[in-house]
C-alpha cells in the first residue's frame, strides 16, 4: 500500500485529498492542529500526527512522528497543504503596510518554510518510494487578489518558486515536484464578499476540495510520471482574461 503524508489536512481541501487517497487504497497520514472531522471514514484507516506548524521546533516532532508511523517503509507523496491566510479583525485585506511583521513570520512559517523543511527532510523516504511532491500555492501568488493578503500572497510566489527549485533538484533521486494552484474553492479559508468573484470565473461556480483532491492524486499517480516541475490552475478559467 502507497503512503501519503498530507498537511493541513483537518478540513477543507487537505482533508478531501487524505479522504480521495483512502478511497484510491493509499494510507494517508496527516499533520494538523485538528484532527480530522469526527464521523469521517478517513478517521478509521489513516493516522494523525497533531502539530502547530507555525512553531519551527514542531517540524522536527512532526517528521519524527512520521518516521515513528513509517517504521522504514518508504513514503511515496508528500502534499505540503497546511495554509494561513490572516485578515484583519474587521474581515479586510491585509496590504503590505498593515498590520504587525509578526504576521509575515507565521504565515511564510506555516505556507512556506514548513513546506521547505518536510520537502527536505523526507526526500531519503520519498527517494526510496519513486515518490512525488505537490505543494499547493494559490492564484493569489501570481496575481494581486481583492481578498488575499500580501504576506499570504507572497508566500504563496515564493511556494511556486520552490516548486521549480525542488523539481530540478530532486528530479535526480526520482522524485518528481509540481504544484497545484487553485483558485476560489469552497472552504473555511474564503473571505466574506468571494461569492462576487464568481461572475468573473468563467465555469461562473466556485471549485469544490474534492476538484482539488483529484488533481493532487493523479501528480501523484503514475498517469503523471513524466510531469515535473508544473503547476496546475484548478480555477474554472478564472485566469482567463
Ligand atoms: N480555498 C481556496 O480557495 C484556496 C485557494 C488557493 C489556495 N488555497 C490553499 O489550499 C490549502 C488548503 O486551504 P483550504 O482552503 O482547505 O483552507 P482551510 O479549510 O482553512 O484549511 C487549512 C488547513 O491548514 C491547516 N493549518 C492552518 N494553520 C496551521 C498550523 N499552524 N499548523 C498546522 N496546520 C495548520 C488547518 O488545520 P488546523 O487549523 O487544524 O491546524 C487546515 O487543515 C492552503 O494552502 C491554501 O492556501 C486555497
Amino acid at each position: 500500500m502507497e503512503t501519503v503524508f498530507i498537511t493541513g489536512a483537518s478540513r477543507g481541501i487537505g482533508h478531501a485529498t487524505a479522504k480521495y487517497f483512502v478511497e484510491h487504497g493509499w494510507r494517508a497520514i496527516t499533520c494538523s492542529r485538528d484532527e480530522v472531522p469526527d464521523g469521517c471514514p478517513v478517521r478509521e484507516e489513516h493516522q494523525h500526527i497533531t502539530a502547530d506548524l507555525r512553531k519551527r521546533e514542531n517540524l522536527g516532532f512532526a517528521a519524527a512522528e512520521l518516521y515513528r508511523i513509517l517504521a522504514g517503509e518508504p513514503l511515496h507523496a508528500l502534499v505540503n497543504n497546511a495554509g494561513y491566510s490572516p485578515k484583519s479583525d474587521d474581515g479586510a485585506r491585509l496590504g503590505c503596510l498593515d498590520g504587525d511583521l509578526s504576521i509575515w513570520d507565521d504565515v511564510f512559517a506555516i505556507n512556506f518554510f514548513a513546506a521547505v523543511y518536510f520537502s527536505r527532510t523526507l526526500t531519503k523516504s520519498l527517494a526510496r518510494g519513486e515518490g512525488a511532491i505537490v505543494n499547493i500555492t494559490s492564484i493569489a501568488g501570481h496575481r494581486v487578489h481583492p481578498f488575499a493578503g500580501s504576506a499570504y500572497s507572497t508566500s504563496k510566489a515564493a511556494l511556486s518558486g520552490l516548486t521549480r527549485e525542488l523539481a530540478a533538484d530532486l528530479a535526480p533521486l526520482g522524485i518528481r515536484v509540481n504544484a497545484v494552484c487553485p483558485g476560489e474553492i469552497n472552504t473555511a479559508i474564503l473571505s466574506p464578499g468571494t461569492e462576487k468573484l464568481v461572475e468573473r470565473i468563467p465555469l461562473r461556480r466556485l471549485g469544490s476540495p474534492e476538484e482539488v483532491a483529484a488533481v493532487i492524486h493523479y501528480l501523484c499517480s503514475p498517469n503523471s510520471s513524466y510531469v515535473n516541475g508544473a503547476e496546475i490552475p484548478v480555477n474554472g478559467g478564472q485566469d482567463v482574461f
